[in-house]
């Protein structure tokens, strides 16, 4: 009887499909990699540097079909012989090219990166080249022949090349070009390093021929006792079978696939993950010729007034900002590690909480969050004034939204996805968030949606939250620099706030400037006792705002930026971190930690 009762029903999907949520329609991103069979194409790349493109467009700027190398030998003369592989340059892949070669430093154009590798096939599989992000288009060639193309710096795509590989050598070659653009997501003007490059890990991923290529498996809206979801079956015929167990709780379903998905719902009863006890259970997908395993917590999460509810609980949430420069090298992060030393780093601050701006992250970075226990805000990089009146600028960034919402669905750990950051008010920026914020319920029924503002207005006493914006987001962001941009640290403690939302509010941007180890007055700006002294008064500012729901600072650490020159403060870097990028605490850290560790709200 036991046994019984421990197992789920088994139970048969198949015409049950027409009672869920149709599947939203995801990009064809492989779900979670880091269970697949894969090989690296990781370390030093041959690059060719080419600020005119003279690789890809011929006098007449007419772009050439496979760019300069009709085959890797360059034999025919009309081969630009001067473009030669063997003899160029290496760089690391991944890495941004801005830190690993100086005369890259501010370099914003083409890069042509070149790998060679070989490769044995092997039957009855299929192998996709895969990229976790390059900055910011990439045209990609497999063995001189063009494969495909994506835009967006920040999130990953794939190519499916089972048929494009040789027995024995290959070569892959990627145009990538970061050059900033007007129409583009993020615009021409950003608070951060236009770091160019392979950014994250490219692989070769094998799969069998009918296998798992995405799933969504998180609590039913609302519920702690349904686990549901779809799975989706590359090349497998109607009536196939997929099993979906979680061993722990002891809990096995067969569900059959219908056009490519089947849907399952799960009776359960799971521990629920929490910032201080971040249970992930093992979940395993099978079908009878692909099998793979995930971690997957289980979480409700709501709003109810001006709070956010964690697993039925209010949550406060007490964060910082990130930006994903890597500690000591800086540039972009681009391991584990790296990953590893800033959330160590948000856990000494006493954080629960991270924002992580102001684009998608690695996924190795959200999944080492989730395991330490951070409550995660992910965002696009729909960034101050990117043009709101352009189609193309939309689907832009509908298809970032998309991509990072499909790569990250089954983490937990993200409770929030924002739009937006600072975006000027206007007719067509109203449509183009609120389509996006409607594009992400679609694609996610289950997180809340917010956008960092910072359009409060004058109001009677204070400032005023009335961002017509606000009816779109769950919970509202605001990035208020009092102190810093504003007004002077010491009329911050007592400066008031209203909203016209009954929803949450994060602070998501608060903070200033401060050069580690420069000190000095509690007025002179740029000094550790300026910054500290601000963050004083602002947490006093913040305790008296009673609709807010938590706050994120920024940021962590000092971060590269072009708009930041100030000689022997800034050199290049935006100096509003807690700590500087050499991992030294400026005095305003222990300000902020003790506010956390010492405030029990
Ligand atoms: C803005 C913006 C950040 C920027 C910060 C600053 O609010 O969102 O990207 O770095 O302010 O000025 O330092």
């Amino acid at each position: 009887m036991q046994a019984l009762k421990n197992l789920s029903i088994v139970l048969f999907f198949s015409s049950f499909s027409v009672l869920f949520a149709q599947k939203p329609q995801f990009s064809d991103l492989l779900q979670n990699i880091d269970s697949r069979e894969k090989v690296s194409l990781n370390g030093l790349w041959d690059i060719i540097i080419d600020p005119l493109e003279n690789g890809y467009y011929n006098h007449r700027l007419q772009p050439m079909d496979n760019g300069f190398f009709k085959n890797a030998k360059m034999q025919s003369p009309s081969d630009l012989i001067e473009y030669n592989f063997d003899t160029s340059d290496q760089i690391m892949v991944p890495g941004d090219w801005n830190s690993q070669m100086e005369k890259l430093y501010y370099f914003e154009g083409t890069v042509w990166y070149k790998k060679d590798f070989n490769y044995t096939p092997t039957a009855k599989e299929l192998v996709y080249l895969y990229f976790e992000a390059v900055n910011y288009e990439a045209i990609v060639y497999l063995n001189g022949e063009r494969i495909g193309t994506h835009t967006g710096g920040y999130t990953p795509f794939q190519f499916e090349v089972t048929d494009k590989l040789k027995k024995g050598n290959n070569f892959v070659v990627v145009k990538v070009d970061n050059k900033r653009k007007r129409e583009n997501v993020p615009t021409v003007n950003q608070d951060w390093w236009n770091y160019g490059g392979i950014t994250r890990s490219v692989h070769l991923i094998s799969t069998p021929v009918t296998h798992i290529s995405d799933y969504s498996i998180q609590l039913a809206k609302g519920s702690t006792t349904t686990i549901e979801g779809w799975v989706n079956v590359e090349n497998a015929v109607n009536g196939e079978r997929v099993e979906i167990s979680i061993p722990e709780l002891r809990k096995t379903i067969h569900s059959v696939i219908e056009n490519g998905t089947a849907h399952f719902s799960i009776k359960a009863k799971p521990k629920l993950w929490e910032p201080n006890d971040p249970k992930l259970y093992e979940v395993s997908i099978k079908t009878t010729t692909d099998k793979l395993t995930d971690a997957i917590g289980f979480r409700t999460i709501s709003t109810q007034g001006s709070k956010i509810v964690l697993n039925g609980k209010e949550v406060f949430l007490k964060g910082i900002s990130i930006h994903e420069e890597a500690p000591f090298k800086t540039g972009r992060v681009t391991t584990k590690e790296e990953c590893r030393i800033l959330l160590q780093w948000a856990k000494e601050l006493g954080c629960n909480y991270i924002r992580l701006a102001h684009y998608p992250h690695s996924e190795t970075m959200v999944r080492e969050a989730e395991k330490m226990g951070f409550m995660i805000w992910s965002e696009i990089p729909v960034y101050w004034t990117i043009l709101f009146d352009n189609t193309d600028t939309y689907a832009n960034a509908k298809n970032q939204l998309t991509e990072m919402i499909s790569r990250d669905k089954n983490r937990a750990a993200i409770l929030m996805w924002s739009v937006a950051n600072e975006t000027p008010e206007s007719d067509a920026r109203l449509e183009f968030l609120g389509n996006l914020a409607e594009e992400a319920r679609k694609l996610d029924p289950t997180r809340l949606i917010t956008a960092a503002l910072d359009t409060q207005s004058e109001g009677e006493n204070g400032k005023l939250i009335e961002d017509p914006l606000g009816k779109a987001v769950d919970v509202i962001g605001i990035n208020h620099y009092c102190g810093w941009y504003v007004d002077e640290p010491e009329n911050c403690s007592s400066l008031k706030w209203a909203s016209a939302y009954d929803k949450p509010m994060v602070m998501s941007e608060v903070g200033g400037g401060a050069l580690y180890g420069l000190h000095g007055e509690k007025n002179e700006r740029w000094t550790e006792e300026y910054q500290a002294h601000l963050y004083k008064t602002n947490i006093e500012m913040m305790r008296n705002i009673d609709f807010l729901s938590g706050l994120s600072p920024w940021i962590l650490m000092d971060f590269r930026s072009s708009r930041r020159p100030l000689k022997r403060i800034q050199e290049d870097f935006n100096r509003k971190g807690l700590i500087s990028e050499q991992g030294m605490k400026k005095q305003a850290f222990y300000i902020l930690r003790d506010y956390y560790l010492k405030e029990n709200n």
